[in-house]
């Protein structure tokens, strides 16, 4: 039996606008996903996945005329959740040239869905453990690599890398386009809301790239959230929280004016701003989910707890081990 786990991660600049192409920052949070991989005696793959669950998805079991049990459920989300184990799976199989039979057990304690990158973290894990199972081995940038071409083919165009590389290799990284690198960042005291509910990424990602189309300005809008990154890299590699947090608190607005905000992430965003946060914005696609704060006092936390908006709220504190056995 193997096990392996993958952090999630959390984007501190440039969401959106990453996927044209520019800079952003993100990084890895100390809550996992956690998958264990046994070889089966027969070739049957058999994934038990208990947490992945989808806020479209709810699934009511009742018994059909012949015996078997009907499943009622949005089957596109269902595959979707399974599409990333089981892409995992083949890549798997692939990489190691052999097609063992296993049993796959996906476990998580991040929210999922919510802007924390469980999807990737759940591909990423899983292809560790399942290579490994077979007794293969596989170098981190082939891993990163291979997760990413099972996001983007289950999630059907429009996906950056940063949350599969992230995912792999922990700690604070850069990416921009096909490159990523690991930043030397000091600690980042982040803390980070959840309001409950999650937005669309693909359809987020539509939103924006039609307004960008569309106006000149809201190119430049998403330039801008670029030159955001830029200012940003010598800020969290020195340190400076306070020019960190101006940075967040001004790609907030530049999210929110290309309509990716929601009322609860303002919401959360000022509770935590008010709470004495250095800087805080939406973390991922938007329209709902989670919120980042820089919380240099551990006060902000306390302010997100009690935010009516708010659902669930943790210090997130850098991971800097990406993917693992366990
Ligand atoms: O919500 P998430 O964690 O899937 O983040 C999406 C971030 C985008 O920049 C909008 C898309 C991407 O693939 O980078």
């Amino acid at each position: 039996m193997t096990v392996s786990s993958a952090p999630g991660k959390l984007y501190l600049f440039g969401e959106h606008a990453v996927v044209y192409g520019e800079p952003a920052i993100a990084c890895a949070v100390d809550r996992r996903v956690t998958a264990t991989v046994e070889r089966r005696d027969d070739d049957r793959l058999r994934v038990r996945a208990p947490d992945l669950r989808l806020d479209s998805f709810a699934a009511e079991f009742g018994e059909r005329a012949d015996g078997g049990v009907a499943v009622d459920a949005d089957e596109g989300a269902v595959a979707a959740a399974l599409g990333y184990v089981r892409g995992a799976v083949e890549s798997a199989y692939d990489h190691v040239g052999e097609r063992a039979g296993l049993d796959v057990t996906v476990e998580s304690d991040l929210p999922l869905g919510a802007g924390l990158s469980s999807s990737a973290a759940v591909v990423v894990a899983t292809l560790h453990a399942a290579v490994r199972a077979m007794d293969g081995d596989i170098r981190e940038e082939t891993l990163a690599e291979r997760a990413y071409r099972v996001e983007s083919d289950v999630q059907d165009g429009d996906a950056s890398r940063m949350d599969t590389y992230c995912t792999t290799v922990g700690g604070a990284v850069r990416v921009e386009g096909e490159e990523g690198e690991r930043l030397e960042a000091p600690e980042l005291p982040l803390a980070v809301g959840y309001d409950g509910g999650s937005g669309n990424t693909g359809e987020l990602v539509a939103d924006v790239r039609e307004l960008k189309e569309t106006y000149g300005f809201a190119a430049d809008t998403v330039g801008a959230i670029g030159d955001i990154v830029r200012a940003g890299r010598p800020a969290v590699e020195s340190g400076d929280l306070d020019e960190v947090g101006r940075l967040m608190d001004f790609d907030h607005g530049l999210l929110s004016a290309l309509g990716v905000s929601a009322r609860s992430l303002d919401e959360m965003v000022w509770a935590a701003r008010e709470g004495g946060a250095a800087g805080a914005k939406l973390t991922g696609a938007g329209g709902g989910g989670c919120v980042v704060a820089l919380d240099p006092e551990g006060t902000a936390l306390r302010a997100l707890e009690l935010a009516p908006a708010c659902e669930e709220a943790f210090a997130a504190p850098l991971d800097r081990e990406g993917v693992r056995a366990e």
